[in-house]
């Protein structure tokens, strides 16, 4: 594959249960194009949140490499990491994981805030932009705890893409919503794909939802089982 926006080489990762090191990743190697969907499956346990949380530099593997948009994450210092986190990724997860004392509005502007680029007025105006494109241009001022569970995790994507990151990391994020609404979802996921050319790496237990990758990886036991291109 020729320039790859992440590359996941050899990756192994261990959790330390009181003094037994017990295996989570043992070997995983995967390179994501530019601009690709990809679809991670298996069963719970698999390892699946494991690697995610590495793609974002949450957390340190024991062996081997993982490099975002040209940058060795593992050679990385913390702050380093950080900003690239807040610049290249945004992640959407099952529990939409919002502020429930901010606005939706305020959830969007958030990571702007952050990132400390843009002044208050344009972020007002990018954040109003995104809310737009998802739907939610009438619900702006709502609180989490006002909105259906569609609507947060729209508003989720909104906040994912805040800083305007290429690559978007998705957990089981239609996990907590009903089919309908799960498949609006990933339309609306697909369709950044397609027209802002996002690159997506999401995991999810539902074949239906896998359905709109072009790529899906089953994970078992820490390894990569099955590898599917759609054609
Ligand atoms: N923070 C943690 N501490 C200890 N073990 C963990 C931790 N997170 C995950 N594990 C273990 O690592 C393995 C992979 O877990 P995970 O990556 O969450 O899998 P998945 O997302 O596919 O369900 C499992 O055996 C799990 O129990
Ligand atoms: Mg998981």
């Amino acid at each position: 594959m020729s320039d790859p926006i992440i590359r996941v080489d050899n990756v192994h990762k261990s959790y330390l249960m009181g003094k037994e090191a017990v295996p989570a990743l043992r070997g995983v190697t995967i390179d994501v194009a530019r601009g690709e969907m990809l679809c991670l499956m298996g069963p719970s346990g698999s390892g699946k949140t494991t690697l995610l949380n590495l793609l974002g530099g949450l957390d340190e593997p024991g062996r081997g490499h993982i490099v975002i948009d040209g940058e060795n994450l593992v050679a990385m210092k913390e702050e380093q990491v950080a900003r690239l986190r807040l610049q290249k990724l945004g992640f959407i997860f099952q529990t939409f994981n919002l502020l429930n004392n901010f606005t939706a509005f305020e959830n969007v502007e958030a990571p702007m805030v952050l990132a400390k680029k843009l002044k208050r007025k344009e972020r007002k105006v990018r954040a109003t932009l995104l809310l737009e494109q998802v739907g939610l241009a009438d619900r702006m001022d709502h609180y989490p705890s006002e909105l259906s569970g569609g609507q947060q995790q729209r508003v989720a994507i909104a906040r994912a893409l805040a800083n305007d990151p290429p690559i978007i990391i998705g957990d089981e994020m239609t996990g907590d919503l009903d089919s309908e609404t799960g498949f609006e979802v990933m339309r609306l996921i697909r369709q950044l794909n397609q027209e802002q050319r996002k690159t997506v790496i999401y995991v999810t237990h539902d074949p239906r939802m896998a359905d709109f990758a072009d790529r899906v990886i089953t994970m078992l036991d820490g390894i990569i089982h099955t590898e599917t291109v759609k054609t």
